[in-house]
C-alpha cells in the first residue's frame, strides 16, 4: 500500500501562543485538501493551543522533547502523560540541538523512547552524522551505532510507533541539503538495518523522514524518492506560506 508523505514540522524555540493561533488561522484552510499526514511540534507553552485548534483538522500536534521519568523531583521537566494531557500525540527524541547543546547521549534518547512507547506517545527518533563524519565517509557507521544504542533492547512489537528522522547534522539551517541521492542512500541503509534487526515488515512500514533544509524548492525531489517517506521541517515551518507548499507540493 502506498504510504501517504508525512510532513513534521519543528518549531524550536519559535512562536508564543499568539503567534501560533495566527500560524493555524492562515495554514489550516490552504491545506484541507492535502493528502499528506501533517504533525507540527510547537514549543511546550503552545501545545494544548494548537492541539485545540487543530481539533478534528489533518494536522497532529506533538512536542520536541520530552522527560525519560514518569514524574518526580525533576524541575523544568515534562512528562509523557503532560504532553498527552495537553493534546500531544508525538514526541521527536533525539534532535542533534538535544544531542549537541544539552549533552544527550544516545542512553538518555534510548530511555526516553522506551518512556514514550510505554504511554503511547508516537516518537520521531532523530539520528545523522555531522559534516566531520560526513566528510570522513563515516555516515553509515555513525547512524548505525545511534541506531543500536537508542533501540537496544526494544522489540518489533514495542515500535509499530516509531518514526525515524535521518537528519545530517552539516544540512541542519544551513541551507546544504543532502541531494536527493545521497539521502536515499542513507535511508535504504536504515531501512535494511531495521529489516535485520526488526524483521521486513516493520521494516517496510516503517517511516523514515529526511530532515535539514527542506524547503518548497527541494520537498517533492527528495521525497520522490522511493526510501523518504516525509520530511521533518525546522526553518520551513515557520511561515504558513512556505509550509503549505512543501505540503501541496508533496500531495499528489
Ligand atoms: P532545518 O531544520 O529545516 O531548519 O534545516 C531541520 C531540523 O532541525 O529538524
Amino acid at each position: 500500500m502506498e504510504k501517504k508523505p508525512l510532513i513534521a514540522g519543528n518549531w524550536k524555540m519559535h512562536k508564543t501562543i499568539g503567534e501560533a493561533k495566527n500560524f493555524l488561522h492562515e495554514l489550516l484552510p490552504n491545506i484541507s485538501e492535502a493528502s499528506a499526514q501533517i504533525f507540527i511540534a510547537p514549543p511546550y507553552t503552545a501545545l494544548a493551543k494548537c492541539a485545540d485548534l487543530t481539533s478534528g483538522t489533518k494536522v497532529q500536534i506533538g512536542a520536541q522533547n520530552m522527560s525519560e521519568s514518569q514524574e518526580g523531583p525533576f524541575t523544568g521537566e515534562i512528562s509523557a502523560r503532560m504532553l498527552k494531557e495537553a493534546g500531544a500525540r508525538f514526541v521527536i527524541l533525539g534532535h542533534s540541538e538535544r544531542r549537541e547543546h544539552y549533552h544527550e547521549s544516545n542512553q538518555v534518547i534510548h530511555r526516553k523512547l522506551k518512556r514514550a512507547l510505554h504511554e503511547q506517545l508516537l516518537a520521531i527518533l532523530c539520528v545523522g552524522e555531522t559534516e566531520n563524519q560526513y566528510e570522513a565517509g563515516h555516515s553509515e557507521k555513525v547512524v548505525f551505532s545511534q541506531l543500536d544504542e537508542c533501540l537496544k533492547d526494544l522489540q518489533a512489537d514495542q515500535l509499530p510507533s516509531l518514526v525515524i528522522a535521518y537528519e545530517p547534522i552539516w544540512a541542519i539551517g544551513t541551507g546544504k541539503t543532502a541531494t536527493p541521492e545521497t539521502a536515499q542512500k542513507i535511508h535504504r541503509l536504515i531501512r535494511t538495518y531495521m529489516a535485520k534487526s526488526f524483521g521486513n515488515e516493520l521494516a517496510e512500514k516503517l517511516y523514515i523522514l529526511y530532515g535539514g533544509s527542506v524547503k518548497p524548492e527541494n520537498a517533492a525531489l527528495l521525497l520522490e524518492k522511493p526510501d523518504i517517506d516525509g520530511a521533518l521541517v525546522g526553518g520551513a515551518s515557520l511561515k504558513p506560506e512556505v509550509f503549505e507548499q512543501i505540503i501541496n507540493k508533496v500531495s499528489p
